[in-house]
């Protein structure tokens, strides 16, 4: 089994500089929370300003102005400039940053394939904000994050970056057309990066993705009352943040998405690879093998 349990620390998190995106609500506040109460200093942004601000408040009540336990910052994830702002900030007040976690994200908006378009009403372009907030907003994150990780860092000392996709980043979600694609595309992200990033030639920055399942937030209010009479199970955030929080602690772990279902978490990358020669067929996995061999850690492609 692949099971995945968390060992959140304040020995792996005393100290520590977390930057977080989505950190003033559900996911992403549980986690801003948890990282604090083990000892760790966060930086975090939001849209929310006022969730945020009342959020870095509660948490910094004892701790001095200069440098305080949570700062909150308003961030638009979708926006290059203001993920820069985020991490500049978070250097500027901290000195380091240890890691970083990408959880904000938007739920699909209206239906790309309504039945009712025509061809007139198909003429407008419809909205892509979804895959701006999630999707570039988490390439936009992991770019910036892989120069800022590296800054101020002592030999030998961990760094970590975490991106937030979904059940929907490799499971089909009917509806979630919008969304489906920009999960998936968070998961690529992480496997486009996961042998490259954590060379220490490179840039040594592990890499890890989390796929949660329904988890009770603003994201889920469409479908909640369905779910709960069907008696299935439901995360609650805090349950997330402790699985995003034990990837964070666990020196060593790159390339992993653990997805997390009512408060338990599976890894799923090693199955994968592992069971490539029954669902592929034992000859064309030999092959493919070869030239993921060929490709390596993408030198050639990045030059
Ligand atoms: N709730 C679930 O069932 C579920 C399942 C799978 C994945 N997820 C993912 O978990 C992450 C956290 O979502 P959640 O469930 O906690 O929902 P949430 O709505 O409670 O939290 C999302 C946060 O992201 C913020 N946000 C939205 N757009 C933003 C932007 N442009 N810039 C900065 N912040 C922005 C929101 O203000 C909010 O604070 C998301 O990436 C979501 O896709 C959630």
């Amino acid at each position: 089994m692949a099971q995945f349990i968390p060992n959140i620390t304040t020995e792996s998190l005393q100290d520590k500089v977390v930057v977080v995106t989505g950190g003033a609500n559900g996911i992403g506040a549980s986690l801003v929370e948890l990282c604090c109460q083990h000892g760790a200093y966060v930086c975090f942004g939001d849209v929310d300003t006022a969730s945020g601000e009342q959020l870095a408040r509660k948490l910094s009540a004892k701790t001095p102005e200069s440098k305080p336990r949570a700062y909150f910052l308003t961030v638009d994830a979708s926006n290059y400039q203001s993920n820069v702002e985020l991490f500049r900030t978070a250097l500027k007040t901290y000195s380091k940053i240890d890691h970083a976690v990408a959880a904000a994200g938007i739920v699909e908006i209206g239906n790309w394939f309504d039945p009712a378009l025509t061809v007139e009403t198909v003429e407008e372009a419809p909205p892509i904000k979804v895959l701006e907030v999630n999707l570039i907003g988490c390439l936009y994150f992991a770019r910036i994050a892989s120069v800022y990780l590296r800054q101020n860092r002592e030999p030998g000392a961990d760094r970590s970056l975490t991106l937030i996709s979904s059940i929907a980043g490799f499971k089909e979600s009917p509806g979630l057309f919008v969304y489906q694609s920009s999960k998936h595309g968070v998961l690529g992200l992480m496997r486009a990066l996961r042998r490259y990033i954590a060379l220490p030639t490179t840039h040594d920055i592990r890499v890890n993705a989390i796929c949660p399942w329904m988890t009770d937030t603003a994201i889920v209010r469409g479908i909640e009352k369905a779910w709960k009479a069907a008696n299935l199970p439901v995360n609650t955030p805090l349950h997330v943040a402790r699985v995003v929080g034990g990837v964070v602690c666990q020196k060593g772990l790159n390339g992993k998405s653990m997805y997390v279902e009512g408060g338990r978490a599976w890894e799923i990358e090693d199955n994968i690879d592992r069971l490539e020669p029954q669902w592929l067929g034992e000859e064309a996995s030999r092959t493919l093998q070869k030239g993921q061999e060929v490709l390596g850690s993408g030198m050639d492609w990045a030059q």
